[in-house]
């Protein structure tokens, strides 16, 4: 079964093909990240104009990819395949289409306009080639990265660690599921973000604190681990807050003096540091609370999802200090695409079922 993934929730538009929810076809992802860095972080006005420009011809990319990669046409029928946006096999030519079994869409959360987006080309190609139409989660999809080059047994125990969400989720099969914790402020992903604006460095900020940290010492700055009640949940807004105290005070400044000017008064290696202790700091969090839940829950399997866990420090941190080994989608299937979103509908089958006359956007969809 051959499904059409696709993926606009926040500044990437996606689109993918993927085989029984296992074999990567064709992966097409296009950012807006550049238009938005001037800004610091995601202007969602921009990001739904740019879903609008490079959604349709997304899609019809990712057919063609699929196409050449099932088929593998011979090198005579490559250029034609190409050239006329159809497939060839043998001496016939066929709709791109006719290789697609269902479509599959992200319904939330994310951004309204962004969600619109997806959601409306998903209803409308799914009527007009009269495919069956699947609704999904975009956090549980982050998780379904990892079953398109590994195979996670149950109970799962995931911890999803993306730029809007920080969840720690005991899957006893696919569709049933147990929320253990999340986050009660900030996503991890976002405290990248945000301190990595404190030094100045670009939106998305966690590349840049990973590159910075690489050349920083991460015990020049003690940074406080935030105490929970319920031992599963996280909270990172105490630990932004101590990365903006910490640099104020290491540039010579009182509590006064605005964040904004910090990135001209820090030095270089100052900025090291602290992109290093925050990155350990935070990485720390999460592979403790991992542990306690590793611990009680004895799951078969670990998956860390999400952006951040592209960060290599935490994966090293997690395979120093776990007592299980982690799974990890691959590093380009981290972020947000479409890919995971196709899988998850593979894997979630009816349950997962859309109407396509009706289905809506909802931008605080929850697990
Ligand atoms: O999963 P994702 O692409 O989007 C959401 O669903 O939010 O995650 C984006 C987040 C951003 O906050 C970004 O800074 C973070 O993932 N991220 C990283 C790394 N790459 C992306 N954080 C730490 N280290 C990285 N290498
Ligand atoms: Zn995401």
């Amino acid at each position: 079964m051959k499904i059409l993934g696709i993926e606009t929730s926040c500044d990437e538009t996606a689109a993918a093909v993927v085989e029984n929810g296992r074999k990567l076809l064709s992966n097409v992802v296009s950012s807006s990240v550049d238009l938005h860095s001037a800004y610091g972080g995601v202007v969602p006005e921009i990001a739904a104009r740019s879903h609008l420009e490079v959604i349709l011809p997304g899609i019809d990319q990712a057919l063609q990819d699929a196409i050449a990669k099932s088929h593998k046409p011979k090198a005579t029928s490559k250029k034609r395949v190409k050239d006329l946006g159809l497939k060839a096999h043998g001496s016939r030519l066929f709709d791109p289409w006719d290789q697609i079994d269902a479509i599959a869409v992200t319904q939330g959360p994310g951004l309204l306009g962004s969600l619109l987006i997806g959601v409306l080309t998903a209803r409308t190609l799914a009527i007009a080639q009269n495919k069956p139409l699947y609704a999904i989660n975009h956090v549980e999809a982050h998780v379904y990265a990892s079953f398109l080059d590994s195979k996670p047994n149950f109970p799962l125990l995931a911890l999803i660690v993306s730029g809007g969400h920080t969840q720690l989720v005991l899957f006893e099969a696919h569709n049933r599921y147990k929320m253990l914790g999340q986050t009660l402020d900030d996503a991890v992903g976002e405290a990248y973000d945000k301190v990595a604006k404190i030094l100045g460095f670009p939106y998305p900020g966690g590349p840049s604190i990973a590159e910075a940290a690489a050349k920083g010492n991460p015990r020049a700055f003690h940074l406080p681990a935030a105490k929970m009640q319920n031992p599963h949940d996280f909270s990172f807004s105490g630990l932004k807050t101590a990365v903006l105290r910490a640099a104020q005070t290491a540039s010579g400044h009182d509590f006064t003096f605005p964040s904004t000017k910090l990135p001209k008064v820090l030095s270089g290696s100052q900025k090291a540091d602290l992109a290093a202790s925050f990155q350990r700091a935070a990485n720390q969090t999460l592979v403790a609370v991992l542990q306690k839940a590793i611990t009680e829950s004895q799951p078969a399997s670990v998956v860390m999802a999400g952006g951040v866990a592209a960060n290599k420090n935490l994966r090293e941190m997690a395979q120093t200090s776990l007592s299980t080994e982690v799974i990890y989608p691959d590093f380009a299937l981290c972020t947000d695409n479409a890919a995971m979103i196709a899988a998850a509908a593979f894997y979630k089958g009816k349950k997962a079922r859309a109407n396509p006359y009706s289905l809506a956007p909802d931008p605080s969809l929850s697990m």
